[in-house]
């Protein structure tokens, strides 16, 4: 039996997902910790904190007030991830009772954090890449795998660049044992993380073996019994012709494609330096679209960046009605510290901003009823990966849509041939056939 325990929220993107793994793994095998998921019997309370848009900044400050209140006696409280990073030592200004911070990027510090006093580990060019954390992983069935840490595409809306410094790749030789022994554990999908996927292979910290993300995917899917391999997330600039093809015919990589567009207005992508135009963002969807016509298309976009004009956004909505994406995520600007965009001008006001949101997921989820509805009668391979109420489990198809049928434990980690009976905008319903 573990003497102390463990109690960690995460927020925010798969990339911290994977981080609290990291730290859970470094904490149970290399300390004395298990996990619970009761706060008040913690003797470590651990946040994983976001800081790509302003809400979950707030968030970070009312949740470690109430773990302040709740805690039992002598426990410790440290906050890690992103806003760590960036807000670093001010935190223990505004909330005192905080023990260590310990941003993005220096997780594996974090043996060292739980006993040192006050611990602030915050450099965002310390370089974890080829750290060898030890191992905990939240599902059997699908297995994240870091393959790059840190983004240095300065996006001029975006904070990451700050909160997790410059891009690294991780060695292939490293990913490759690691996708190896979460295949021989029963994982039967491996996840691969970065800031920008498809840039793999730029730069290392050391000498390495030269590959691109290509070569990435189809090495990586030579390894046995892997069934599904998915990644997150590509960047629309570095999505030639190689890429598209290898994600279209290599049958081990699902056919789900997130492609961030942010805005399709090509003046607006120039001021967010995203460093393509509308244009080549729909000349690489359609290749894609024709290429592998069963893959679905994800993505990111901001509405109401600085200086959008109504004219910039209709230009967002016609990209949305020639691609017909299969999921949106979309966000309204939101002002971050230390980027470019929130010290330009004509910032738009909330209303506007507002009403943009509304128009843009009015007509997606228009649009994603019909493409929903076609999915009535047809047959998926779902691999099971979760337990629903009322006697249910859920799975993903190859292309990413939800679906959930009655059944139990049994089917969690096996791919099994649905057909749907009824096509919902957020879960396709079916049974085994
Ligand atoms: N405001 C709103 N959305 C943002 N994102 C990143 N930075 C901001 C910001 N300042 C969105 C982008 C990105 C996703 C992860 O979050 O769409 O792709
Ligand atoms: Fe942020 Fe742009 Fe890097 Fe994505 S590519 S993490 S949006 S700077």
């Amino acid at each position: 039996m573990s003497a102390k325990k463990l109690f960690i929220q995460t927020l925010g993107c798969a990339m911290n997902v994977r981080d609290s793994e990291h730290i859970i793994a470094e904490l149970t095998q290399k300390e004395d910790y298990s996990l619970t998921e009761d706060i008040k019997e913690a003797d470590l309370i651990l946040i994983n904190t976001c800081s790509v848009r302003e809400k979950p900044v707030h968030k970070l400050f009312s949740e470690v007030g109430g773990f302040e209140k709740v805690k039992k006696k002598g426990a410790k409280i440290g906050v890690c991830g992103c806003t760590a990073s960036h807000l670093g030592g001010e935190i223990f200004k505004r909330a005192p009772y905080v023990d260590f911070v310990l941003g993005a990027r220096n997780i594996s510090k974090i043996t060292q954090a739980i006993k040192t006093p006050k611990f602030l580990g915050t450099d965002i060019n310390f370089d974890e890449s080829e750290f060898a954390f030890a191992d905990f992983r939240n599902s059997l069935y699908k297995s994240f795998i870091n393959i790059s840490i840190g983004c240095d595409k300065h996006c001029t809306y975006c904070i990451v660049p700050h909160t997790r410094g410059d891009e690294v790749s991780i060695p292939f030789s490293i990913i490759f044992k690691e996708a190896q022994k979460a295949v021989e554990r029963g994982a039967k999908e491996i996840f691969l993380l970065g800031q920008n996927v498809n840039n793999y292979g730029k730069r290392f910290s050391n000498t390495h073996e030269k590959m691109d993300f290509p070569d990435l995917l189809e090495r990586l899917s030579e390894i046995e019994n892997l069934e599904r391999i998915r990644f997150t997330s590509p960047h629309p600039l570095h999505m030639d012709d190689k890429f598209l093809k290898v994600f279209a015919n290599n049958e081990k990589v699902c056919k789900a494609m997130h492609m961030p567009l942010q805005s399709g207005s090509s003046e607006i992508l120039k001021a967010m330096k995203r460093g393509y135009t509308k244009e080549w963002y729909l000349n690489r969807a359609f290749k894609l679209r024709e290429l592998c016509p069963t893959a679905s298309i994800s993505t990111d976009i901001i509405v109401a960046f600085p200086g959008e004009s109504e004219k910039d956004f209709e230009e967002t909505m016609q990209v949305i009605e020639k691609i017909r994406f299969e999921q949106i995520f979309s966000f309204k600007y939101s002002k971050r510290p230390l980027t470019p965009a929130a010290n330009m001008p004509q910032q738009v006001d909330e209303a506007t901003a507002s009403r943009r949101l509304t128009q843009l997921q009015t007509r997606h989820n228009e649009i994603l009823d019909e493409i929903v509805a076609k999915h009535n009668g047809a047959e998926f391979d779902v691999l099971f990966e979760e337990l629903r109420a009322n006697s249910a489990v859920a799975g993903r198809t190859n292309n990413n849509f939800l679906v959930q049928i009655q059944g139990s434990e049994e089917l969690l980690g096996q791919i099994k041939r649905v057909k749907i009976t009824n096509a919902k905008r957020m879960v396709l319903y079916g049974e085994a056939v």
